[in-house]
C-alpha cells in the first residue's frame, strides 16, 4: 500500500471521526469472516418490505434508458409527492420552493447546519443523541451542545432553558427518537415551541425520519410544526424513505422548512452532489403515495421488540422499558458494571458490548456512542428467530459468569 502523509488532510477531515456505529459493525464483520455467526443487532436498517409497486415504474424508466441530471432539489413530480404527503398525513402546506430532495436524510441535515452555521454556534442536542448529528455539527464548525433528557428520553425543559443563549443556533429533536425510541406528545413539542417563540434566532430541526413507526398505542407521531405552527418559518422538518418505506440503499432523503433556508441548502447541494439519483427519485414519488407499514408489518415490530425487551428484563442485569417508536431498544446494563465474567471484569457499557460480541457472539452498540453512559442498544428489525436466539446467548452468557 502506498504511504499517504495525513499532513496532506484538512484539520476539518482530521477532526472528523469515524462513525462509530459502523466501527461496532465492522467488529462484528471480522467475527463472521472468521466462521462465526454473530448476531448482528447493532445495525440500523428495517425489516419490513419496500413497497413492491417501485419496480415496474423503475423497470419501464430503466427500458426508456433516459436518465439525465434533474434539478437539483429534485424533480417537480418527487416535489409534489412530498407536499402531498404532508398535505395528506397531517394537513400541513408547503410550497415546491420549500421542499427538497436530497441523499439520504444524512445529506439534508449535514446541508442544513453548513447552510447556517459559522464557527463556535451553539447546537441543543437532547441526550441519548444519534451520533452522526454531533459529528455533523462539529463539521461544519459548530459546538454540539448535550442537553439532559427525562426518564422517558424526552428534552429536560428546565436543563433546555439553562443552555439557550446567544450563541445557540439549533436544537435538534427526533421523534421517534434513535437510540432511546422516544415518541414526543403534542403537549410536550408545545411546551418546547412555547420557550423557543422568546428565542426568534433559534432555528429547530425535527428530524423524524421514524414518524411512521410508532407501536405504542397511546402515542402518535406529531411533526413539530403541527404542534406548534407559529414556529414554521423557523422550523426544517427532515424525513426519509430509509426506514419507514424500508428503502435505506436508495438514499432518498427529504427536507421541508423556509424557502430561504431550502434554496442556501440546494445551493450546497449543487456542489455536493447536485440532484439525487434519478432513479430513486422516481422510486419515491411512487413509495410516497403509499403506506409504507402494514398492520402485520406493525405486529411483527411489536412482537419482536416485546420478545427482546421482556427476555432482557428476566435477566438480573438488563432493564427496558416498552419501546414507543422507532427499531431500536436502548437497554440498562449497569447493573453489570463490577462484575466478573469470562471476559474480565466489566467496567463500562463498552465492555457489556465487547462482552456480549466476545461470548455471545451477539452485537450491540454500547450507550456511550449515544452520550448516555451505562445503557447499550440493541435492534429489534430482525426476524424473531434470530431475537429468539440471541436471547439465548445471552441468558447463557450470563450463565458463565463467576
Ligand atoms: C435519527 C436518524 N436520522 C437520519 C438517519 C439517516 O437517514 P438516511 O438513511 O436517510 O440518511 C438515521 C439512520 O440511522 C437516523 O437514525
Amino acid at each position: 500500500m502506498q504511504y499517504f502523509d495525513s499532513k496532506y488532510l484538512s484539520k476539518r477531515a482530521i477532526r472528523l471521526r469515524p462513525s462509530p456505529t459502523i466501527f461496532q459493525t465492522k467488529q462484528s464483520t471480522e467475527l463472521q469472516k472468521k466462521g462465526v455467526d454473530v448476531i448482528n443487532l447493532a445495525s440500523g436498517e428495517p425489516l419490513h418490505a419496500p413497497p413492491l409497486s417501485i419496480i415496474p415504474v423503475i423497470k419501464e424508466r430503466l427500458d426508456k434508458g433516459m436518465l439525465r441530471y434533474t434539478a437539483t432539489p429534485g424533480t417537480d413530480e418527487l416535489r409534489r409527492s412530498i407536499i402531498h404527503l404532508y398535505k395528506k398525513r397531517w394537513g400541513l402546506e408547503f410550497s415546491t420552493q420549500e421542499v427538497m430532495a436530497c441523499t439520504g436524510a444524512k445529506q439534508a441535515i449535514s446541508q442544513a447546519f453548513l447552510a447556517t452555521i459559522d464557527p463556535e454556534d451553539e447546537v441543543i442536542i437532547p441526550v441519548p443523541y444519534w451520533p452522526s448529528f454531533s459529528d455533523m455539527v462539529e463539521f461544519a464548525d459548530g459546538k454540539a451542545i448535550y442537553c439532559n433528557s427525562t426518564d422517558y428520553f424526552t428534552l429536560d425543559i428546565e436543563h433546555f432553558k439553562k443552555l439557550l443563549t446567544s450563541k445557540t443556533k439549533w436544537l435538534l429533536l427526533n421523534t421517534p427518537g434513535n437510540p432511546a425510541g422516544n415518541v414526543y406528545s403534542l403537549k410536550e413539542l408545545k411546551k418546547i415551541g412555547k420557550i423557543l417563540l422568546d428565542w426568534p434566532n433559534v432555528l429547530i430541526l425535527s428530524d423524524e425520519v421514524y414518524g411512521d413507526m410508532v407501536w405504542d398505542s397511546n402515542k402518535s407521531h406529531v411533526p413539530f410544526i403541527r404542534a406548534v405552527p407559529e414556529l414554521k418559518s423557523r422550523t426544517l422538518t427532515i424525513n426519509s424513505l430509509s426506514k419507514s418505506y424500508s428503502m435505506p440503499g436508495w438514499r432518498l432523503g427529504f427536507a421541508a422548512g423556509p424557502a430561504e433556508l431550502i434554496s442556501t441548502m440546494t445551493k450546497i447541494q449543487d456542489q455536493l452532489t447536485a440532484n439525487p439519483n434519478l432513479l430513486s427519485q422516481i422510486a419515491a414519488s411512487e413509495a410516497l403515495a403509499i403506506e409504507p407499514l402494514t398492520l402485520s408489518d406493525k405486529n411483527i415490530y411489536i412482537k419482536n421488540m416485546e420478545f427482546l425487551i421482556n427476555g432482557l428484563n428476566e435477566t438480573i442485569f438488563f432493564k427496558c422499558s416498552p419501546v414507543s417508536g422507532g427499531i431500536f431498544a436502548f437497554i440498562k446494563c449497569d447493573a453489570l458494571i463490577g462484575v466478573n465474567t469470562v471476559f474480565g471484569v466489566i467496567k463500562n457499557d463498552q465492555d457489556v458490548s465487547s462482552w456480549l460480541l466476545q461470548h455471545a457472539y451477539v452485537n450491540s452498540v454500547p450507550g456511550s456512542v449515544f452520550g448516555l453512559n451505562g445503557y447499550i442498544r440493541m435492534s429489534f428489525a430482525h426476524p424473531l428467530n434470530k431475537i429468539e436466539e440471541a436471547v439465548c446467548r445471552i441468558k447463557e452468557a450470563i450463565k458463565q459468569i463467576r
